[in-house]
């Protein structure tokens, strides 16, 4: 599959972020916005914000958990089901993120765990790796990477892998102001498929989508886009603000 075949991809990952009024604004800008038909959108709200997203976009836009657990239902307080994420209409969630690996301490295992059980109810996880700045510094990006969709693999059928878009997001680069370079982020991004292409198969890495995260703004976004496998962005802090809507255009066709 030729790069252009697969859709341009932007995630807005809105952290725990935002009053109910704040996030009305940023629906508003959203329902203003353009180049829908030529990239995905995702905006990752709150859970607490979640329904009030969902109801009040008006345009193409799809609406992310951040998180969802592996059980069903029942006594695991502060969790959310995949099936109360379905029956919301909700189609993604993101899993893996940085923060919720090294701040909240989840592991490869748990993490795989919520990813079979979301793609088991027919959703589009957007799975987050990356490597830490030390591990980056001892030429470890790629064993880090690879480990952490080893854990997946385990787990997944190739079928499967079609409901998966991949957020390479250096920790290092993820808040801080300073994203990775066009051109360290495209020699990663080309190691991911090329892992996939070995460990899962070419078709699956000439389809899955790889986007970057980490510090993307309007300012960088083009510069990083223009390279052949990074299909869009993860974003953080600027999908909090009107430039989301540059970034998006930087994506379209
Ligand atoms: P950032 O966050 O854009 O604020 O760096 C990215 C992310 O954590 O997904």
């Amino acid at each position: 599959m030729p790069e252009s075949a697969r859709r341009s991809f932007v995630g807005g990952n809105w952290k725990c972020n935002g009053s109910v009024a704040e996030i009305s604004t940023l629906v508003k800008m959203l329902n203003e916005g353009k180049h829908y038909d030529t990239v995905d959108v995702v905006v990752a709200p709150a859970a607490i914000h979640l329904y009030q997203v969902k109801e009040a976009l008006k345009v193409p836009v799809e609406v992310a958990s951040q998180n969802c657990y592996f059980q069903s239902s029942g006594a695991w307080t502060g969790e959310l089901s995949t099936e109360m994420l379905v029956d919301m209409g909700l189609k993604n969630v993101v899993l893996g993120h940085s923060e919720r690996r090294h701040v909240l301490g989840e592991t490869d295992e748990l993490i795989a765990k919520k990813t079979k059980k979301a793609i088991d109810a027919g959703l589009t996880v957007i799975f987050c790796i990356g490597e830490q700045l030390d591990e980056r510094k001892a030429g470890r990006t790629n064993e880090v990477c690879f480990g952490q969709l080893d854990a997946i693999k385990a787990v997944l059928t190739e079928e499967e892998w079609a409901k998966i878009v991949i957020a390479y997001e250096p920790v290092y680069a993820i808040g801080t102001g300073v994203a990775a370079s066009p051109e360290d982020a495209q020699a990663t991004h080309e190691d991911i498929r090329a892992y996939l292409a070995k460990e899962v198969s070419q078709k699956v890495a000439d389809a899955t989508r790889i986007l970057y995260g980490g510090s993307v703004k309007a300012a960088n976004a083009a510069a990083l886009f223009a390279k052949g496998d990074i299909d869009g962005f993860l974003v953080g802090g600027a999908s909090l603000k009107p430039e989301f809507m540059d970034i998006i255009k930087a994506c379209a066709n």
